[in-house]
C-alpha cells in the first residue's frame, strides 16, 4: 500500500530567526506538491517564529519531555510544543540516543507523551556501523522498534525513521537494496506490534539524503519519506528533496 509521504527536515542545533527565511521557499514548495507532506523541525527557540511566518507549513520539535509540567529544568513539554504551532516530535534520534543516554522505554514514554499532546510521533531507530558489519543491523533495529513503539501507535499519530547512524551527515547512504531489506523488516515488526495499523505507519529513510539521491532513496518500496539532515537548512537543497519524492 503506498501511503502519503512525508518529507520531514531536522535542523538539529542549527537556525536563526533570520534563517527562517528559508522556510518561506520551502512552504511555497509544500504548498506546489499537495500529495505529499513536508515538516522543518528547527530548534524548539525557534518553532513559534516558524509557525507563525509560515502557518501552512508544518513545524515541529526535535524531542520531548515525557511529562505535561513540572520540576525538570532545560526540559519541554509536548503539549508546549503543540500550544507554540507544533505537529511533530522527533523521539530518540540517535544523537540523543548517544548525547544523552536515552534508551528505548525512555524514547517509548516521550512517543506516548507526544501522542497525548496531539502531536505526531516520529520515532528514530537505527544501527552503528559495527553493528552492521557485525550483521546485526536488522536485529538491532528490531530490538529498538520493540521497546520503542508505543504499543498504541497508528498511522494517523506514529511515524518511524530509519536512520543508519553511519550513514549521518557523513555523505555515505546504504545500497537501495539494504534500504529495502530494512524497510521490509520495519513494516513486518510494526505488522506484529501494532496489527493493521503497522501498515499505516509511515517509514522515513534519514542519513545523508541530498536531493542528488533523493528521488532514488524515495522510490525504494516501504519508504514513505525523508528525514532530512543538513540538506534541510536551505531551501536551496531542501526543495529539490521535495520535488524528488513527490
Ligand atoms: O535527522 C536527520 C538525520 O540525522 C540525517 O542527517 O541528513 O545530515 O545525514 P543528515
Amino acid at each position: 500500500m503506498a501511503l502519503r509521504k512525508l518529507v520531514a527536515g531536522n535542523w538539529k542545533m542549527n537556525g536563526s530567526i533570520a534563517a527562517l527565511a528559508e522556510l518561506d521557499a520551502i512552504a511555497a514548495a509544500a504548498a506546489a506538491n499537495p500529495g505529499l507532506d513536508v515538516a522543518i523541525c528547527p530548534p524548539f527557540t525557534l518553532i513559534a517564529a516558524a509557525a507563525q511566518r509560515q502557518p501552512g507549513l508544518a513545524i515541529g520539535a526535535q524531542d520531548c519531555h515525557t511529562g505535561t509540567s513540572g520540576a525538570h529544568t532545560g526540559d519541554v513539554a509536548a503539549g508546549m510544543i503543540a500550544e507554540a504551532g507544533g505537529k511533530y516530535a522527533i523521539v530518540g534520534h540517535s544523537e540523543r540516543r548517544a548525547d544523552h543516554g536515552e534508551g528505548d522505554a525512555l524514547v517509548r514514554a516521550k512517543a506516548e507523551a507526544a501522542i497525548a499532546a496531539g502531536l505526531v510521533a516520529i520515532v528514530c531507530v537505527g544501527e552503528t556501523e559495527a553493528e552492521r558489519d557485525a550483521g546485526r543491523a536488522v536485529a538491532v533495529v528490531e530490538g529498538q522498534l520493540d521497546g520503542s513503539v508505543p504499543p498504541a501507535g497508528t498511522g494517523a499519530t506514529l511515524v518511524v525513521a530509519y536512520e543508519p547512524v553511519w550513514a549521518i551527515g557523513t555523505g555515505r547512504t546504504p545500497s537501495t537494496a539494504d534500504v529495502a531489506e530494512m524497510h521490509a523488516a520495519i513494516r513486518a515488526r510494526l505488522s506484529g506490534l501494532l496489527g493493521g495499523e503497522g501498515a499505516k505507519v509511515r517509514i522515513l529513510y534519514g542519513g545523508s539524503v541530498k536531493p542528488t539521491n533523493a528521488a532514488e532513496l524515495m522510490a525504494v518500496a516501504d519508504v514513505d519519506g525523508a528525514l532530512v539532515g543538513g540538506a534541510s537548512l536551505t531551501a536551496a537543497q531542501f526543495v529539490p528533496i521535495i520535488e524528488g519524492a513527490a
